[in-house]
């Protein structure tokens, strides 16, 4: 059974961010009213947040508190002044390789964020409680593609430890107090408004304007990459079906070499990367890929969107975006 979003008041944490951006937007497409919460916090560009926050900001149906997520009085305060049917929360602090020289901001974040989230969602009888979770769960697991029963007791960086943490947190909440929890452990999610942290970004920029990109494990890497409006599809169906508890993988279920990886965005610069080839960084995987049948079973999640034509999409936004702003500049 599926339910209609329209007219209901989802919350969502981490809206200015790039997967809350996109899942905001779909939700005010579909005549939800969306409540928005964010920091602005400076990990990357705050510049990005703001000017996502501004195309949000537009329709009258949104509504933004800006304020800490660890601020347990400003996460009170919200629910006490807000009708909230359900609650996406994807606020986080993200980047598995940030987590080694900062490992508070990440139990503050993760951990202390996500219990004061989830036990306002549970004080206000909030119907459904959607959250992120990652791929990075499954640590060095060399079963693939990996399934949502398989093991995931051996997180390789404090970022999956604390998104395992909150799939332990959801099923206690779920199990003491019936707070219908949905775990998303997305995989590599990539598109237009992407974060300037991650590979198709930092490797986009550095060739257009001709640096070097950091290759590491020497480009023995293979990642499920899974475009920004499939993970939404994702996201949406999860707020639709309303499961009492569950945890979905949300990936394309291809793999992808980060060679041909590069090769497509030097495609569509007509650039060539300089490649400086490094060992492998503490805390990466070498290889995920996403087992979706129980998804596609139970959310109808359906991926669509080849790395071809991903690719393409953000290669196109970035140049728009990027030249729009130096026009500015000028
Ligand atoms: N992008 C991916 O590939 C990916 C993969 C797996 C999991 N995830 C998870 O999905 C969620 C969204 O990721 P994203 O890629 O959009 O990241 P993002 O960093 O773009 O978005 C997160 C947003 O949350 C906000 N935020 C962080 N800490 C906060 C706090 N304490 N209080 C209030 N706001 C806070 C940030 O300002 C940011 O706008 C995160 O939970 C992330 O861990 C993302």
């Amino acid at each position: 059974m599926s339910i209609s979003l329209k007219n209901q008041s989802i919350l969502v944490t981490g809206s200015a961010g790039f997967i809350g951006f996109h899942a905001d937007q779909k939700l005010l497409d579909m005549g939800a009213v969306v409540i928005g919460i964010d920091n602005f916090n400076d990990y990357y560009d705050p510049g990005l947040k703001e000017d996502r926050n501004k195309i949000l900001a537009k329709n009258p149906n949104f509504k933004l508190y800006r304020g800490d997520i660890e601020d347990l009085e400003f996460v009170r305060k919200t629910f006490q002044t807000e009708e909230i049917d359900k609650k996406c929360h994807l606020a986080a602090q993200a980047g598995v390789r940030y987590g080694i020289d900062h490992p508070h901001q990440f139990i503050n974040s993760n951990i202390v964020g996500f219990n004061n989230v989830i036990d306002e969602a549970k004080n206000h009888d909030v119907n459904d409680f959607i959250y992120a979770s990652s791929s990075s769960v499954y640590g060095g697991n060399d079963k693939f593609p990996a399934a949502t029963t398989d093991q995931v007791d051996h997180p390789i960086s404090l970022y999956a430890a604390t998104k395992k943490s909150n799939e332990l947190i959801a099923y206690t909440y779920h199990h003491l107090f019936g707070v219908n929890c949905t775990g998303l452990r997305f995989f590599t999610a990539y598109g237009p408004w992407g974060r300037p942290d991650m590979a198709l970004f930092l490797f986009t920029d550095a060739i257009a304007k001709k640096q070097p990109i950091k290759v590491f494990n020497h480009g023995q890497m293979v990642r499920d990459f899974t475009y920004i409006d499939d993970i939404v599809m994702g996201i949406i169906s999860s707020l639709e079906k309303s499961y009492p508890y569950e945890i979905f993988n949300l990936g394309y279920g291809q793999e992808v070499e980060l060679e041909y990886f590069i090769n497509c965005i030097e495609n569509e610069l007509d650039q060539k990367a300089d490649k400086k080839y490094l060992p492998l960084q503490p805390g990466d995987v070498l290889k995920s890929l996403a087992d979706i049948k129980y998804s596609t079973e139970k959310l109808e999640y359906k991926p669509t969107t080849p790395i071809e034509e991903g690719i393409k999409k953000f290669v196109d936004w970035y140049k728009d975006y990027y030249q729009e702003k130096d026009r500015n500049q000028k």
